[in-house]
């Protein structure tokens, strides 16, 4: 390593001293402007709460407009919605998913109404609407197809477009997904509806808690997603999914989970250097929410500790359930 100035000519503490030094040198800061609100969305009232995610709710509608203006208010520039639908609506060929009357457009076309400016970010994927649990069409053994699931998930993206959506986020690691969504949506003139891909999604244990609050999880049993969702083995192949999900027109790129994948997330932007997100997954909320309510870690510096990683890492912005906390946290 080539040492710049040694001790005791260089002393690093020099600059550590005083708070007003600290603040001039600081490399990363976190802002209410870098945080993403994922909430959960209910076809019909009342809200409830999410047991495994403390302070979390599935919101009704009327909910959902309340947290819109909280995020207007704290300077959250977008919510991305998580749809809960009961089991009746749930089939095997997720055609629920692009039914324009329901809860996603719905949900979708109230916030852009109430809240212009708000950014809404719906996911396009079908486990909310799967009979199965899985993020796709399912052949007699239970193998997620791809370009069947595809043509769905078109679909699904339209509707959203359709009532409003700013950005649709494909969270289903389907191959070829994003090129074939941009070219539909483009066709049907929605060419300004951007496009978040979740590139390097990994089949983490971490989701555990969103599949609690959306029912996925009771549906899978004991199936997984390790035939689309990466390894968590793997940091060469993101780079990779990165790659494809950039040529076929993805405005942003996710990495998924947060905290267990900094590395991706630096090596993304790095190598790339587009719009690169990040999002702190439920099972991470979980822990340090429960680690905050036995008294064993202080919240709110762990918190923003955690999400400050984030962006030392390169992310430029955060999905995550602390999104409105924090924002509250850094006002103050
Ligand atoms: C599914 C989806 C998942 C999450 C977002 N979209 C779960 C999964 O892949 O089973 C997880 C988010 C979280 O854990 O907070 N399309």
């Amino acid at each position: 390593m080539t040492v710049y100035g040694r001790f005791p000519a260089f002393r690093a503490r020099r600059l550590r001293r005083e708070a007003f030094s600290r603040a001039l040198v600081q490399e990363n800061r976190l802002h209410p402007s870098d945080l993403i609100y994922p909430v959960f969305v209910l076809e019909e009232g009342p809200s409830v709460d999410i047991p495994s995610m403390p302070g979390q709710r599935r919101l009704d509608l009327e909910d959902l407009c309340r947290v819109g203006e909280r995020c207007m208010v704290l300077g959250v520039p977008a919510l991305a919605l998580f749809p809960v639908v009961p089991d009746r609506k749930r089939s095997e060929d997720a055609s629920e998913a692009f039914n324009p009357d329901g809860i996603a457009p719905k949900a979708v076309a109230r916030l852009k109404a109430e809240f212009p400016r708000l950014g809404v970010i719906t996911d396009v994927a079908l486990d909310p609407y799967t009979s199965h649990g899985q993020d796709g069409l399912i052949d007699e053994n239970g193998y997620v197809l791809n370009e069947e699931t595809i043509a769905v998930l078109k679909q699904q993206a339209l509707t959203h477009a359709q009532a409003g959506a700013d950005i649709v986020a494909p969270s289903d690691m389907m191959d070829g997904r994003v090129g074939c969504i941009r070219s539909y949506l483009d066709e049907k003139g929605h060419k300004l509806t951007s496009i978040l891909a979740y590139s390097a999604k990994y089949a983490s244990a971490f989701y555990g808690p969103f599949r609690d609050a959306v029912g996925s999880g009771a549906k899978l049993g004991k199936s997984d997603k390790s035939t689309y969702q990466m390894d968590p083995a793997n940091a060469d192949e993101a780079l990779t999914e990165v790659a494809l999900d950039l040529d076929e027109g993805a405005d942003m790129v996710m990495v998924k989970p947060g905290l267990p994948y900094l590395d991706i997330v630096r090596a993304v932007k790095r190598r790339f250097g587009r719009p690169t997100l990040v999002y702190h997954v439920s099972g991470e909320y979980a822990m340090l929410k429960a680690a905050a309510q036995n008294g064993w870690i202080e919240e709110k510096p762990c918190v923003l500790e955690a999400l400050l990683s984030c962006k030392r890492a390169g992310a430029d912005a955060i999905l995550t359930y602390y999104a409105l906390e924090a924002a509250e946290w850094l006002q103050s």
